[in-house]
């Protein structure tokens, strides 16, 4: 096999665009709870979208141990920590979401979800003795050091190495 199957293409690329929309939605919510003005809605809809790149990465996990991969490209340093960088992004992939439900369960957010009472939710540094907020936040900051060395590296294949190796995580079969 040379190509990623179809369907560890579509999860990739899918999970890339719902973590842009996790991100901004996550953001904007920060800012509304420093603002004190935060919605139950804010974090319904942040955490359905964060909730389905923690399904997304299982369905993807389990479509890894079924289609396989294509073999490594090399065997050498680089290729070792691509590879590396891989595994870590997995892990991410299930921390991220999962810290942030966590942060539901420890702070008033879960309280206020259930009995539909918005007064309830966290106010301006109410999140500061939440460790799995701070988690939850480290996380998003590795997550976008590693998706940015994980892409100055495919750009490195594309346009120094030019070995194609983007073709490899593309829909269209060579
Ligand atoms: C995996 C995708 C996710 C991403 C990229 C993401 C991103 C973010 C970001 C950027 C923030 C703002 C952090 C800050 O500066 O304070 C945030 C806050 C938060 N996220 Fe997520 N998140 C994700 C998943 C989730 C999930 C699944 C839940 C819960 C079901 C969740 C719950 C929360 C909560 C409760 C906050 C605190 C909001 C606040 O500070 O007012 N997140 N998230
Ligand atoms: C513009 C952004 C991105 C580009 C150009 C890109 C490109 C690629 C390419 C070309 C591969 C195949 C590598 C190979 O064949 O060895 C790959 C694999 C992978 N990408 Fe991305 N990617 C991007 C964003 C992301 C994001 C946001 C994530 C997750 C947070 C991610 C996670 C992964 C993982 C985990 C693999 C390894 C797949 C496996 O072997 O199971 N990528 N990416």
């Amino acid at each position: 096999m040379t190509q990623y199957s179809k369907r560890m293409v579509i999860v990739h690329w899918l999970t890339l665009v719902l973590l842009f929309a996790a991100w901004y939605l996550g953001d904007t919510l920060s800012d509304a709870t420093d603002e004190s003005r935060a919605t139950l809605a804010g974090y319904i809809v942040h955490g359905l979208v964060g909730g389905a790149v923690l399904l997304l990465t299982v369905a993807r996990l389990f479509f890894r141990g079924k289609d396989g991969t294509p073999p490594a490209v090399g065997q050498g340093l680089m290729d070792k920590v691509a590879k590396g960088v891989h595994h870590f992004l997995y892990l991410v992939l299930f921390l991220l979401p999962v810290s942030g439900m966590m942060t539901i369960i420890n702070s008033s957010v879960g309280r206020a979800l259930l009995s539909g009472d918005a007064s309830l939710l966290p106010k301006k540094d109410d999140f500061e003795q939440v460790f799995t907020h701070s988690v939850h936040e480290t996380m998003v900051t590795v997550l976008i050091v590693l998706v940015a060395v994980h892409v100055l590296g495919a750009i490195k294949h594309q346009f120094v190495v030019k070995d194609g190796l983007l073709e490899r995580m593309m829909l269209r079969r060579k």
